[in-house]
């Protein structure tokens, strides 16, 4: 993409640990975050984007009485911006085929387990539950199919038998917040 700073939008739903290690590195990666949208007014997330001078948008999908109408309200805000690349960061929703269609090979997304392993919901205690000895986090390109699209780069941590779903997830989440910036900063070198 060879593009310096490159614009982008961040979708969150929550806390935004991640949104926070894109906004410390964003001059080193090369962004310039245009909007932080949220889908959920309460997110923590929109506190540190405010914090750090960015655009916040809230557009809850309680609000409309379909997935497809929610999502052409998120790609008529975000066509006024014009991203780059639009960064999925802790966002709770899955996309419609209509939005993942309009910004095609731009959508990136974190995923807290070793694609292909645990696509969905609850990835740490799956992997205890198999008895797994790594697990990990996934950043990936959005495709039309849950957690599929191109892997960009992943992280594995140890699973040590004390561990259980919350020391895991709190370990995997600090990897995230290396990865995800590396990540994005790889996509834009393409
Ligand atoms: C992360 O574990 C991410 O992989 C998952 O949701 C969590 C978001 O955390 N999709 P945060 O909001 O960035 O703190």
């Amino acid at each position: 993409m060879q593009k310096n700073p490159a614009n982008v939008i961040v979708m969150i739903s929550g806390s935004g640990s991640n949104l926070q290690s894109i906004i410390n590195k964003a001059d080193d990666i090369g962004v310039n975050i245009q909007s932080v949208i949220s889908n959920k007014a309460d997110a923590y997330g929109l506190k540190r984007a405010k914090d750090a001078g960015i655009t916040t948008q809230v557009i809850e999908h309680t609000k409309f009485s379909s997935r497809e109408d929610f999502d052409r309200a998120l790609i008529k805000y975000i066509n006024k911006f014009n991203p780059d690349l639009i960064i999925l960061a802790g966002f709770m929703r899955i996309l419609s085929d209509g939005f993942v269609a309009t910004f095609a090979g731009k959508i990136l997304n974190i995923h807290p387990s070793l694609l292909p392993k645990y696509k969905g919901l609850n990835t740490h205690q799956r992997a205890l539950d198999a008895d797994d000895t790594k697990a990990g986090a996934s950043v990936h390109f959005v495709t039309n199919e849950l957690d599929s699209g191109e892997i960009i780069l992943q992280e594995s941590v140890t699973i040590d038998a004390h561990d259980n779903a919350t020391t895991l997830a709190k370990k995997v989440l600090e990897q995230e917040h290396i990865l995800y910036p590396k990540a994005i900063k790889k996509v834009l070198q393409r």
